[in-house]
């Protein structure tokens, strides 16, 4: 095999975000851009370490997906892997390659995604390198990506031709060295056969229980054909837009009230079913519906741990909980009754890992519609759905009448994220920074119907290995155990979003029944005035309400 060096020179943006590196496409497909962030993190992981190891790669499916593996495949065959594992077609949904990286003990994987962000060639594209545990790397290993992006000058790439992706099919090259072309359905369809009784599921959807999924066009088009429609006999049609493209029809594959407004209308008619669900481009997101009824994810964190026992795998107990630090407290109820730890991290899966790796938590969730257990190392949509038709299938109640009964027991946490987009960087700093500034004062102050308890710039340390994380949101808490959060994303490719998460405990059954935004609309207005976000911003208002 011809290796060919590669002279280049370094990119400093490169730094990765909350999942992985995340730009345009067109930044992507400038010479040795992509190149170089994979040289990165072959260079980071050491060539001694990959000498024979299995590497798994896929995407979710959008522009650049194949281009870009056909690169990666020979970059890794140069650096010395001794098996590239390739999703067939290069689909992989993320919860799959950490599964597929489980499974077969690969040293780690890349996928290449940008989870549910627009897609197409002005769209966005991404690379996240996942560890052997099968989860996202953890902060020094993407650091030292990074450091390595800033000061590379060549890399190193096979001399070959493509492969063909269309085919299952192993091909052994002159140095033993191989490329299996895989199926990257099948392994994660067999593991959420060995968490779920699938034969529960298909007697009640036999029995009349009906489902709506939609694929938003992207990778969990095929795992959920197979997975509703095929193993667990729903009708043709329950899963709708399940064609996966490049450009995701040209719309967000965000599982969410704003995005996925087919299944909302659906939900939302005469002849809704029983569970309306959606995932995102890469598949690990989800979004819960019932009969015009939506689930936040918060509380679907919540309810999904209050009937654990519903599940086959978890029926005989949980290690514990985790959320980050943004999700509403509703799981922490839960957990409190059950006798169970909550950890609460910074925001971003790959704070998970340890935590489950230690076994300290079973399932942990995230409110941006992410939930998942120690079942892989990633979030996981699918999973998350057919918790939920689990439940519906043993408790033969509604969606609404599951989560009403929930907020009666353990209270409801109003909750809602507010997200300013494209704020000028410079702007958003000055924001946080003049927030910081405010926080020892914030003590004892009264606004309105509240008192401040407690405000800070949230810093972790993680309590496996010790690595302290800073500046990972600023919190207002107040005494009725009321907050509001200011963050600013990590995984943006415009100016800066900053997000405000705003959350109210109201354990009075009386007064469940309000509209979110109008049980919010005091706190609201207190992260406006601390933030003073309009005047700095020049927005009057959030581009996005979640
Ligand atoms: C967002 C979500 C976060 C999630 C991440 C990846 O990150 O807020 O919970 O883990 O996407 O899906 P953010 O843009 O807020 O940094
Ligand atoms: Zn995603």
């Amino acid at each position: 095999m011809l290796i060919d060096t590669v002279k280049t020179t370094p990119f400093t943006d490169q730094r990765p975000g909350t999942s992985g590196l995340r730009k345009k496409v067109k930044v992507f497909q400038e010479p040795h851009y992509l190149e170089n962030y994979i040289a990165g993190i072959f260079l980071t992981l050491g060539e001694k370490a990959v000498k024979g190891e299995t590497l798994v790669l896929g995407g979710d499916g959008r522009y650049f997906n194949r281009e870009a593996i056909q690169i990666i495949i020979k970059m890794a065959l140069a650096y010395g892997f001794g098996r590239i594992m390739v999703a067939k077609d290069g689909i992989l949904s993320t919860p799959a390659t950490s599964c597929v990286i489980r499974k077969h003990k690969a040293l780690g994987g890349i996928i290449l995604s940008a989870s549910h962000n627009p897609g197409g060639k002005d769209g966005d594209f991404g690379i996240k390198y996942n560890i052997s545990n099968g989860g996202p790397a953890p902060e020094k290993i993407t650091e030292s990506i990074f450091a390595a992006s800033k000061t590379i000058t060549e890399y190193k790439i096979a001399h070959l031709p493509d492969f063909p992706l269309d085919e299952i099919e192993t091909f052994v090259l002159e140095s033993g060295q191989e490329v299996a072309v895989f199926d990257g359905i099948s392994d994660y369809v067999e593991l959420m056969e060995d968490l779920f009784d699938f034969n529960l599921l298909k007697q009640a959807i036999k029995a009349g229980l009906k489902l709506k999924y939609d694929a938003l066009h992207a990778v969990t088009s095929p795992y959920a054909k197979r997975i509703f429609e095929i193993e667990l006999g729903a009708p043709e049609g329950s899963v709708i837009n399940a064609d996966p493209l490049p450009d995701f029809g040209g719309g967000h594959p965000d599982p969410n009230l704003t995005y996925a407004k087919e299944l909302v209308g659906i939900m939302n008619g005469k002849d809704a079913p029983d569970l309306g669900a959606a995932s995102d481009g890469d598949g690990d997101r989800n979004m819960i519906l019932g009969k015009n009824f939506f689930v936040s994810p918060s509380d679907s964190l919540a309810v999904i741990t209050a009937n654990y026992g519903v599940a086959k795998a978890y029926k005989d107990g949980l290690f514990g909980i985790a959320r980050s630090m943004p999700t509403s407290l509703a799981v922490d109820k839960v957990a409190e009754k059950l006798g169970l730890n909550v950890y609460e991290t910074p925001t971003g899966w790959k704070f998970f890992g340890n935590l489950m790796d230690a076994d300290k938590v079973t399932i942990c969730g995230e409110e941006s519609f992410g939930t998942g257990s120690n079942h892989v190392r990633e979030k996981d949509g699918i999973w998350a759905i057919l918790f939920w038709l689990n439940i519906l299938a043993s408790t033969k109640k509604s969606v609404a009448e599951i989560v009403k009964d929930h907020w009666a027991k353990f209270g409801r946490n109003y909750y809602s994220r507010h997200d300013y987009e494209a704020v000028d960087t410079s702007v958003a700093n000055t924001m946080m920074e003049n927030l910081r500034k405010q926080l020892a004062d914030l003590k004892g102050q009264i606004f309105g119907d509240y008192q401040v308890a407690f405000a800070d710039d949230f810093s972790y340390t993680d309590p496996i290995d010790g690595s302290v994380s800073e500046h990972q949101g600023i919190r207002v808490i107040f005494t009725d155990g009321s907050r509001i959060v200011y963050r600013i994303s990590g995984t943006g490719t415009v100016g800066a979003t900053i997000r405000i998460y705003l959350e109210k405990y109201e354990p009075d059954i009386n007064k469940q029944d309000l509209e979110v935004q109008s049980a919010l609309q005091s706190l609201a207005q207190i992260a406006l005035e601390l933030s003073q976000i309009s005047k700095l911003s020049g927005k009057e208002k959030p581009d996005i309400i979640v």
